[in-house]
């Protein structure tokens, strides 16, 4: 089986979402666009169809996936909102964000989609995922469609080459605007904790909030078991090394440069990406994981990764980059 293809068009899509919802209700997996990454979806409430996913991905059954809503309506079906939520949701939805809440009481979502646990993820997308949501009248669970560990897609054709063979259709809405995973926020405890850097700015929520997020190393105990699963190490790996903060590119190896200024010897790298010519983590983050994809495909065993600066959307690239350098699991 190979997926099929939809590619969405401004204006008309009435034949595309109705043959994404139908595949969506007989249970099967839809990769849909949305600002971050492409997801990988299937309908929330049918727990083999959910079941498919994990299996697709070979991702550990133990991984809770986030809910995807069309509205805030459909939001609250699924989670207990407060006051902070309320606030954070209407300050940046439809975006890149991550609301980790306590689970409502009859919930359209099967146990599988939150690994059973009393908390939801939920994130309400825009674009075309939304107006497919909207159409199927269901959350959708979706995780990045990509197989387990390796890099999330930010274009159809990476769907395509990660997953074409097992799952039924890929929406192809062209590349990704953010190009990064949403920032995950648990307000599931006392104090608000980023449980992810990503695609929207940690200091951007705290403005809104009024109050400083917890940073991911300070959480502990029952909450880093929940979150692990996706923090693993080896996550976002391609199948080169990286070599980080390089300063020069050693011979065989291919460059995935910052800014104007280039590492020594970039000249002999055996491929070359710049993330931003202009030195802008917006455009850097939009370009990440398809650069990376592009280097992967070089064959070089190395990627050296000049050093992107911290503040900003920087943390969260940062963050990726650790990630998909470090030693495999
Ligand atoms: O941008 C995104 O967030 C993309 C697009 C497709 O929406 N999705 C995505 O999903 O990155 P995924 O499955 O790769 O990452 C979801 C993360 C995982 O790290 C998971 O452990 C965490 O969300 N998560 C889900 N439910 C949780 C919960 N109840 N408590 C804590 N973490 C949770
Ligand atoms: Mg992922």
């Amino acid at each position: 089986m190979s997926a099929r293809i939809l590619r969405w068009r401004e204006g008309d899509n009435e034949k595309l979402l109705k043959q994404a919802a139908d595949i969506l209700s007989h249970g099967g997996l839809v990769a849909i666009p949305t600002e971050t990454v492409y997801g990988l979806a299937a309908d929330a409430t049918n727990g083999e169809a959910v079941a498919r996913i994990f299996a697709a991905k070979g991702r550990p059954r133990f991984n809770p996936l986030i809910a995807h809503v069309a509205d805030l309506a459909m939001a609250r079906s699924c989670a207990r909102f407060d006051a902070r939520a309320e606030r954070l949701a209407q300050a940046f939805w439809p975006g890149p964000l991550t609301l980790v809440l306590p689970l409502a009481e009859g919930a359209p979502v099967h146990p599988l989609v939150t690994a059973g646990l009393g908390t939801i993820a939920i994130r309400r997308p825009s674009g075309p995922s939304a107006e497919l949501i909207a159409r199927f009248g269901r959350p959708l669970a979706a995780p990045s469609a990509n197989p387990s560990g390796r890099l999330s897609p930010t274009s159809a054709a990476h769907v395509a080459e990660g997953l074409g063979e097992s799952i039924d259709a890929i929406i192809d809405a062209g590349p990704c605007r953010v190009g990064l995973e949403s920032t995950i926020v648990s307000l599931a405890g006392q104090a608000p904790r980023l449980l992810r850097p990503g695609g929207l700015n940690a200091a951007q929520i705290e403005a809104v909030l009024g109050e400083r997020l917890l940073a991911p190393e300070t959480v502990s105990g029952e909450a880093r078991k929940i979150e692990a699963p996706g923090m693993m190490s080896s996550h976002y790996a391609p199948r080169a090394a990286l070599r980080l903060d390089a300063a020069r590119v050693e011979p065989g190896e291919a460059l995935l440069a910052f800014g104007p200024a280039l590492p020594e010897n970039a000249g002999e790298a055996v491929a070359t990406r710049n993330l931003s010519p202009a030195g802008s983590l917006v455009e850097a983050a939009a370009s990440l994981f398809a650069f990376l994809h592009e280097l992967d495909r070089s064959g070089a065993a190395v990627i050296a990764v000049a050093p992107v600066p911290r503040q900003g959307l920087g943390a969260a690239i940062n963050d990726r980059l650790a990630r998909a350098a470090a030693p495999r699991a």
